[in-house]
């Protein structure tokens, strides 16, 4: 039987700090208001000429050190991003690229917002199990902050900017141990950037492509939906939540991250936490908080780890795995 497993882990934040005092210069807003409702302090946001690509160039190249992998072993790459770099070629090929990875592998994006990350690592293990891949490199990269209405206090305090990789190998031991990947395109309404090629180009192409979202429907929906599916990975996998070693949620609100961990009865000391720092960077969300905990020592070889996310579409996915 062959399995994957993540054999290192990158993330990389692009420079420039937004603190939610400089947001009340911005909107009318205040650090009370912010902290309190969705326990952001500050996050990082994309200077003028950086790039989706960049941050995900990053990420990976840290990634591949961390798994003393050189580019040349890779032979799948799948970026999940929501703000890719070009209409095409797909980031991942942009990436390719950027790594000198000249073998002819398989390259390309999954768009599945806030889960994006958690439907990449899906698609890759799937890709690992099946023998069609030994070696991918999954990465969750946005530059939210292009999508962004700065005008729209009730989004633009939200997210922020960054990326996360892992590499992934086929291992004789788990590994992941099981992914869900979900979505339901009936809510559309109530979070989105209704802008495209095929709709809303003029606007699109004069800046106004914004994300737009009904904030507290998405709240109950994020709440319950994170709920059920944490339930259904215990029981898909037989086990209790109590031999769970960290949960890994999509960082997009401590109040909904503290409501799943509290359904899960789970300690918050044992939920890693960033959204303080990061704010929401949807697909690099997870990764990042990932890469986070295992540089500071907290995630070992062998825990057990589960993901969750949450996002557009809507979409929302699991991965339960021993790190
Ligand atoms: N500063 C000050 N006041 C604000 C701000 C702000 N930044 N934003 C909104 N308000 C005001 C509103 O105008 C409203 O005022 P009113 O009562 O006078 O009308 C009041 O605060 C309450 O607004 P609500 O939207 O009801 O506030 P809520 O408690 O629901 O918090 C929030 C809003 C933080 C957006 C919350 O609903 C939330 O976190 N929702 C989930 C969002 C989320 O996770 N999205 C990501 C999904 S993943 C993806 O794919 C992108």
């Amino acid at each position: 039987m062959i399995y994957s497993r993540i054999t290192g882990t990158g993330s990389y934040l692009p420079e420039q700090v937004l603190t939610n005092h400089d947001l009340e210069k911005i909107v009318e807003t205040s650090d009370e208001w912010i902290r309190e409702r969705t326990g952001i302090g500050q996050r990082h946001v994309v200077g003028p000429e950086e790039t989706t690509c960049d941050l995900a160039e990053q990420a990976a190249r840290s990634a591949l050190a961390a798994a003393g992998r050189r580019p040349e072993d890779i032979d799948l790459i799948i970026v999940g991003t929501t703000t890719p770099d070009q209409v095409f070629p797909s980031t991942a090929c942009l990436l390719q690229q950027r790594l000198g990875v000249h073998n002819g592998c398989a390259a390309f994006d999954v768009q599945a917002v806030c889960t994006g990350f958690v439907y990449a690592l899906g698609v890759a293990n799937q890709f690992i199990r099946a023998g069609s891949a030994r070696c991918a490199l999954v990465v969750g990269a946005e530059t939210i902050s292009r999508i962004l209405d700065w005008n729209d206090r009730g989004t633009c305090v939200l997210f922020g900017d960054g990326a996360g990789a892992v590499v992934l190998e086929a291992s004789e031991t788990p590994g992941i141990l099981s992914t869900h990947l979900h979505a339901d395109g009936r809510y559309e309404s109530l979070l989105s950037v209704p802008r495209g090629i095929g709709k809303g180009y003029a606007q699109m192409v004069a800046g106004e492509a914004y994300l737009q979202m009904k904030g507290n429907e998405v709240f109950k929906w994020a709440v319950n939906t994170l709920g059920r599916i944490v339930e259904e990975t215990l029981e898909a996998n037989g086990i209790e939540q109590s031999q769970v070693d960290w949960l890994i949620p999509h960082q997009a609100n401590i109040r909904i991250i503290q409501a799943t961990a509290r359904k899960l009865k789970m300690p918050m000391e044992k939920v890693i936490v960033t959204v303080e720092q990061h704010g929401n960077t949807s697909a690099a969300s997870v990764p990042l908080a990932l890469d986070a905990a295992v540089r500071d020592g907290r995630i070992k070889r062998g825990d057990l780890v589960l993901m969750e996310a949450f996002g557009g579409g809507f979409t929302w996915g699991s991965a339960l795995l021993h790190f």
